[in-house]
């Protein structure tokens, strides 16, 4: 089945419609980079992008194997340099801050599952995030009723991605999908402005997939979401705007309807494998 006919707007992912239609101005830009480019000895990765992302969208990037979709992530979160290009968050330029400062500004990447830790129980890993978030404020999280409320708002938001039946488990007994609604558990913990989700759904069954397709709607209400996203009826039913990379320059970006009627995007999958890009990540 070619991948572009797969599940649209199918099921449980119908009801919601995009958020879009606003005139743009400045302060609906929450993330943009200008000519943005990554070279690693002569190869260029991430070539002269330029990206919007919109206040309260889920924006996808998609692309086929390696068309520099982590790459991109790792130049947002500085964990690499730019050669050249620019990154502005909230319209101010945060190309040559360090990957802290991006993150106290709210831009929080979900790691995979290797970054939860395996033998502490589910909450307490959420407690981790929040209290990495709370930082150097020890006087805060010492106290007995502070540790009370942590307890309060860990359970919220296990809560929230569906976990809190299993707040006492140790983490390395859940099985994979639910590890992964623990990872945006928290990253949720340090409540991200924008929130950048690297493959949520890679290597899931079809029905943690609606979940944490579920899981990532519900999350994204008062928050701005980027994922690289494989699963194409993921980003079908989900995403508001859909940037395509390939050979890290854009390819094509717009809604689903746009990017998916581009005889370049069609194209572009249509060559790399029989499989398409629906199954370019199992
Ligand atoms: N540290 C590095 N050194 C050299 N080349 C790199 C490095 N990181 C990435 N690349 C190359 O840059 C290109 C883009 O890689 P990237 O991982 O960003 O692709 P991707 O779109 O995330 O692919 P996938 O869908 O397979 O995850 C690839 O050709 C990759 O080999
Ligand atoms: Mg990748």
């Amino acid at each position: 089945m070619p991948f572009w006919t797969s599940a649209r707007r199918s099921g449980a992912m119908a009801e919601t419609p995009p958020m879009h239609a606003r005139s743009e101005s400045l302060a609906d830009i929450i993330l943009e980079t200008r000519g943005l480019t990554r070279a690693f000895k002569g190869f260029v990765a991430v070539s002269g992008v330029n990206l919007k992302v919109r206040r309260g969208h889920i924006h996808a990037l998609i692309g086929p194997n390696g068309a520099g979709k982590t790459t991109m992530f790792n130049l947002l979160t500085r964990f690499l340099i730019p050669t050249s290009g620019q990154i502005l968050y909230e319209g101010i330029d945060i190309t040559g801050e360090r990957p802290a400062e991006i993150a106290r500004r709210g831009i929080i990447r979900s790691f995979q599952i290797s970054a939860v830790f395996p033998h502490l129980s589910v909450r307490e890993n959420v407690r981790v995030g929040l209290q990495r978030r709370l930082g150097n404020s020890f006087h805060f999280w010492r106290s007995e009723r502070s540790l009370g409320a942590l307890d309060a708002r860990a359970d919220e938001l296990l809560d929230a991605v569906g976990l809190l039946d299993c707040a006492a488990e140790t983490t390395v007994n859940l099985p994979y999908g639910r590890k992964r609604a623990l990872e945006i558990a928290t990253t949720l913990a340090l409540d991200p402005a924008l929130m950048l989700l690297d493959e949520p759904t890679q290597g899931m069954g079809h029905e943690d997939v609606s979940r944490v397709t579920e899981l990532i709607r519900r999350v994204a209400k008062d928050r701005t979401v980027l994922m690289v996203e494989h699963n194409m009826g993921v980003v079908a039913g989900l995403c508001d705007a859909i940037t395509v990379l390939q050979r890290g320059q854009v390819l094509s970006e717009g809604d689903y309807d746009t990017v998916s009627a581009d005889p370049r995007v069609i194209e572009a999958y249509m060559g790399s494998t029989d499989t398409a890009l629906a199954g370019a990540h199992g």
